[in-house]
């Protein structure tokens, strides 16, 4: 058996160094096109041929990553991103290259990643195993306690969650089964109420306090008020742990605790959305974060995030006990013969290229790497909020503990009663927010400091939105002299 596996792998290096010269000798031909691309914008897909559309693609996508400090946009720590060079190939050139190679092949890894016993072999499901191991040691949890899979997306992950609390709540509580709700802080990302749409549950939104943690308060009240209405069924709670605007952590303990008090234990089910800050906290802190399996059977985290893989992909981890109970049901457990393999996820054909992209860049950075990456962006969140506090009320910014989002409030454009003026800035306002790629929501918009974004885009925008905020203030009936603002489309990198 070892003697085929290793002649396997012999012949898959050598047509892969092959494929590896033959790249070579079209670095000519390749630089020659990048020199010539046009820099249009990203949609513009007609009027060249094919390579030069490609190519132009190509620059302008280099061109907008450097300057991306929102969400969505570039990973938080792009694998092969140097820290002070954005697209500078910080992994070795041989690897780069084989992983641009693995990325030509169709890899499917269809079924339970625990189960590799059918026919079909050129799966990552070894890969997969892995990256689960280092998720479940985050969280403490040992050989034999945990099952997941590698995801398309967090989104994947919420759905899988929530779906699995609805099943184990059903089985458990059957004539209750249509009185299920799922219930998360109105600083949730919508996939959660998207979720809970698909799977016909009840949603309900609870408040979220001023740093966009759930209001645990509210929580209490529509438990307690469902209760003496005699209307409290099962309840699935999402716990945020990193909130996409303001990266808030609600704490899984205090909702357990708060959940305890009205249904009992097996009554309630905790999943955690960690797609932020999942798989760094524990490592900031292990004692503060890692404990979350304690009180929640689910969660997932986003590998276009927190580990910077160029594929939008995810982990979804669960305690193998809430996994088993799901299977204990034969369907849901079913062997497929077309696939050799057990039918445990959520989708069937699973892109296997996600696994050894989120796997390589674990080995790359390991626990420690992605802890020095998480204290650089942690410091750098720390100083813009510094930087802003200069000229932006302090109302206006937040930061929340253990978070690398910087929430800034927009000024009340609507108080500015001359029209024109009014006109001019929110023009600025949006020019800022397309420059910087900028999420927004209720006038207000974050800054992600991920591993990537280096203190001389920081500082460019710092001088934009400060211009901004003096052109602002001038406008007030009140205000000083403005500096004239200076933003500038951003010119194309090398
Ligand atoms: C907190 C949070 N949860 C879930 C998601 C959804 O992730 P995806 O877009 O990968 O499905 C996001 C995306 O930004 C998020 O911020």
């Amino acid at each position: 058996m070892k003697t085929v596996s290793f002649t396997l792998l012999w012949l898959f290096m050598s047509i892969l160094t092959s494929n590896l010269a033959r790249a070579e000798n079209r670095a000519p031909e390749y630089t020659r096109l990048m020199q010539n691309a046009e820099t249009t914008p990203l949609c513009k897909i007609e009027g060249g041929t094919r390579k030069q559309i490609l190519a132009s693609y190509l620059l302008n996508l280099r061109k907008d990553y450097n300057l991306s400090i929102g969400y969505p946009g570039p990973p938080m720590n792009l694998a092969y991103v140097q820290r002070e060079g954005a697209l500078a190939f910080a992994s070795p050139q041989n690897v780069s290259r084989i992983i641009d190679e693995i990325s030509h092949f169709n890899i499917n890894n269809a079924g339970d990643p625990f189960d590799t016993s059918g026919n079909f072999t050129s799966h990552s499901k070894y890969f997969e195993q892995s990256i689960l191991r280092y998720a479940a040691e985050l969280y403490h949890l040992g050989q034999g306690t945990y099952w997941g899979y590698v995801l398309s997306g967090s989104t994947e992950g919420i759905l899988f969650g929530l779906f699995q609390g609805r099943e184990l709540l059903k089985k458990r509580y059957p004539g209750e089964a249509n009185n299920i709700r799922v219930m998360s802080s109105s600083d949730s990302h919508y996939a959660i109420r998207k979720s809970a749409h698909i799977l016909g549950v009840e949603f309900s939104g609870v408040k979220s306090q001023k740093n966009g943690e759930i209001d645990y308060a509210d929580v209490e009240h529509q438990l307690s008020e469902l209760k003496e209405r005699g209307a409290l069924g099962p309840v699935i709670m999402n716990a945020n742990i990193g909130t996409t605007m303001k990266g808030a952590i609600d704490s899984a303990q205090k909702l357990a605790q708060i959940l305890g008090k009205y249904l009992p234990n097996d009554k309630y089910y905790i999943h955690a959305d960690g797609a932020y800050y999942g798989a760094w906290l524990p490592l900031i802190s292990p004692e503060k974060y890692g404990h979350v399996f304690k009180y929640a059977q689910s969660m997932n985290i986003s590998g276009h995030k927190t580990f910077g893989t160029a594929a939008i992909t995810g982990i979804l981890l669960t305690t193998k006990s809430s996994h088993d109970e799901l299977m204990r049901d034969g369907r849901a457990n079913a062997h497929v013969q077309y696939i050799g393999s057990r039918d445990t996820t959520m989708m069937s054909s699973r892109d296997g290229r996600n696994a050894v992209l989120l796997w390589e860049s674990i080995r790359l950075h390991g626990a420690d790497g992605f802890k020095k990456i998480a204290l650089n962006a942690l410091a750098d969140a720390a100083w813009l909020k510094k930087q802003l506090l200069q000229f932006v009320p302090s109302e206006h910014v937040t930061l929340n503990d253990d978070s690398i989002i910087v929430h800034i409030q927009y000024p009340d454009l609507k108080q500015i009663k001359n029209q024109n003026k009014r006109t001019k800035l929110q023009a600025e306002q949006k020019l800022i927010a397309r420059k910087y790629q900028l999420a927004e929501s209720d006038e207000a918009m974050h800054i992600m400091c991920r591993a990537m974004v280096t203190r001389k885009t920081l500082n460019q925008f710092l001088h934009d939105y400060r211009s901004f905020m003096d052109d602002y203030k001038s406008s007030q009936p009140l205000g000083q002299k403005a500096t004239p603002i200076a933003l500038q489309l951003p010119q194309p990198g090398p």
